[in-house]
């Protein structure tokens, strides 16, 4: 019997490997595959059967009899059928979960290389103009269109130019770059040779975050496979050190040339003076993936899906107390509602939904009341928020606000690479505003009365001073001062966008910051 279980580092967390082994054990030939992106059933396995290939999950080493026989109680049926496949639309990540990463017949007989075969009967220009039709833009975080970059780097004089993918996806609850690298590594290798052939680059750099090693062990080994197929482009993985500044693109730029990485002041662009000052196509992972089906079936085929100016799919990544957490790609427009309720099926402890950040740590965070905002660059921002990498962190109601905005600056003081004040020194101020405001808002008689759930216990108060000589609303009003500073005065998003968490929670939670609690919309 054939089975396909995943190798993907989230499926052998759950017992993959020991799955996989009892599979092996019991006589059947066991195909290893990238991960269907559905966490809640893992570790899964699929029998190929003449009705396709049939899904039972969760299951354990001792289930697998009753697994072969079709006895288990967890059958699944075909995983495609499943609503969480069903309202999916996988350009991007059509063959994950179902291909041998490591195959090369596989991906070619799953429609690998016919992106690049279709641009290399092109010239530059034309894929370049394929690119800038199909509106794809920047999946890192950023949103820039990705044929305006590549046409940028074609028309800059300079040589040698280089592809640098960005696969240090830092963000929190985001892991769609690690997943399609240990899924389907050919897609990304082809993209990048595609973008090679775009710009006139011949060399390429993937740097990965040293956080995942079956990616980096993945990559390397598709890499030495594809070597041949696509001459004369030729890659090479380089391995980060776990700094999240290493994500912006210059710091990652400065440390593939083994300097420290910080950020460097822009202009120049990277797209005119990149690595070792050269011209140099710098994009995420999931942009560069997404380039050979624009090239396969046609960039209006990719533009035909979307919302407004946001084109395409998105694989959104839905993380932290959610049911059915994953990655869930689909065309840009769907509500952020039907993301958390309907797909990700509400908070798995049960209790109700409080807040949802989305854009990883410097992100902003969200109350149900806003739910019905399209996925969409330009409405998250419109709403004072982010799409970034399309991470999604849920949290029921027993998180306290006042604590993640202190964690937001933490956060940015602890990765600051010290090169701009607002950020280094700011995010160390604003932790001391917060911890300020948390303990004014225990012994502030006002707004106590009126807060709602969500409060920390005695521990923390006990920790703070008794008497307080500031005033909540002088401290909010220095925060928002603070980070007005940071927002204007960073050089680099992570100084500049640790005011959208900040804030966010304060104009969204004020109960949580000793304020009186907003009045609630009827929909939550
Ligand atoms: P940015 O807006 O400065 O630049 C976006 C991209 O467009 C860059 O590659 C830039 O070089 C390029 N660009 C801008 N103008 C251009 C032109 N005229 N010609 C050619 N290229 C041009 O944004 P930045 O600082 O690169 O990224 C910030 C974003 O990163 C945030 O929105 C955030 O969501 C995201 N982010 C993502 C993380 C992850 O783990 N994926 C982690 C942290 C932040
Ligand atoms: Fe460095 Fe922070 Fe300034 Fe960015 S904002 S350049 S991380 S100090």
């Amino acid at each position: 019997t054939r089975v396909f279980v995943s190798r993907d580092m989230a499926s052998v967390a759950l017992g993959a490997d020991a799955l996989a082994r009892a599979l092996s054990d019991m006589g059947c030939e066991v195909v290893r595959t990238g991960s269907r992106g559905l966490f809640s059933v893992e570790p899964l396995v699929e029998v190929e059967s003449e009705d396709g290939r049939i899904g039972y999950g969760p299951v354990q080493p001792e289930d697998v009899a009753a697994v072969l026989d079709g006895t288990h109680p967890n059958r699944l049926g075909r995983v495609e059928a499943l609503p969480f496949f069903a309202g999916q639309q996988r350009f991007t990540f059509a063959r994950c979960g179902i291909v041998d990463p490591l195959s090369m017949a596989d991906y070619a007989a799953h429609d690998g290389w016919k992106g690049l075969e279709a641009a290399r009967a092109q010239s530059p220009q034309q894929v370049v103009d394929a690119v800038k039709a199909s509106g794809l833009r920047g999946r890192g975080g950023a949103g820039f269109p990705t044929g305006i970059k590549w046409q940028t780097v074609l028309d800059a004089p300079g040589s040698p130019k280089y592809i640098v993918c960005n696969a240090d996806e830092g963000d929190s609850g985001t892991f769609a770059d690690r997943m399609l690298m240990e899924g389907d590594p050919f897609c990304l290798i082809e993209g990048m040779a595609i973008a090679a052939h775009a710009v006139g680059a011949t060399h390429g750099y993937i740097y990965i975050r040293s956080e995942y090693p079956f990616a980096i062990d993945t990559m390397r080994e598709a890499i030495g496979l594809s070597a041949e197929r696509i001459v004369p482009f030729t890659l090479e993985v380089r391995v980060g050190a776990g700094a999240y500044v290493c994500g912006e693109e210059t710091a990652l730029l400065d440390s593939i040339e083994g300097k420290r990485g910080q950020v460097r002041a822009k202009p120049p662009l990277p797209a005119l003076q990149g690595l070792f000052g050269k011209p140099t196509v710098i994009n995420n992972v999931l942009s560069l993936a997404a380039v050979p089906f624009i090239l396969a079936e046609g960039a209006d085929a990719y533009a035909a899906v979307g919302f407004g100016r946001s084109r395409g799919t998105m694989p959104v990544q839905l993380a932290g107390n959610v049911k059915h957490g994953g990655l869930y790609e689909i065309g840009f427009g769907i509500t952020l509602g039907a993301l958390v309720n309907d797909i990700g099926g509400g908070a798995a402890s049960g209790r109700p939904v409080r807040a949802v950040q989305v854009g990883g740590p410097l992100g902003a965070y969200f109350p149900p009341s806003m739910f019905h905002l399209p996925f969409d660059y330009e409405a998250f921002a419109q709403a004072g928020g982010l799409i970034g990498h399309a991470g999604i962190t849920v949290f029921d109601d027993s998180v306290d606000m006042a604590q993640m905005a202190r964690f937001a600056m933490e956060f940015c003081a602890v990765e600051s690479c010290g090169k701009c004040t607002p950020c280094r020194i700011g995010s160390t101020r604003g932790v001391e505003i917060m911890d300020r405001i948390v303990a004014a808002r225990h012994v502030t008689p006002v707004g106590m009365e009126q807060a709602g759930s969500g409060y920390l216990g005695e521990a923390l108060y006990s920790r703070a001073p008794s008497r307080i000589d500031i005033s909540i609303e002088g401290q909010t009003a220095l925060l928002r001062d603070l980070c007005d500073t940071m927002k204007h005065g960073s050089l680099c998003a992570l100084g500049g966008f640790t005011p959208y968490p900040v804030l966010s929670a304060l104009d969204h939670f004020p109960e949580d910051f000793g304020a009186p609690a907003p009045v609630r919309q009827a929909a939550e």
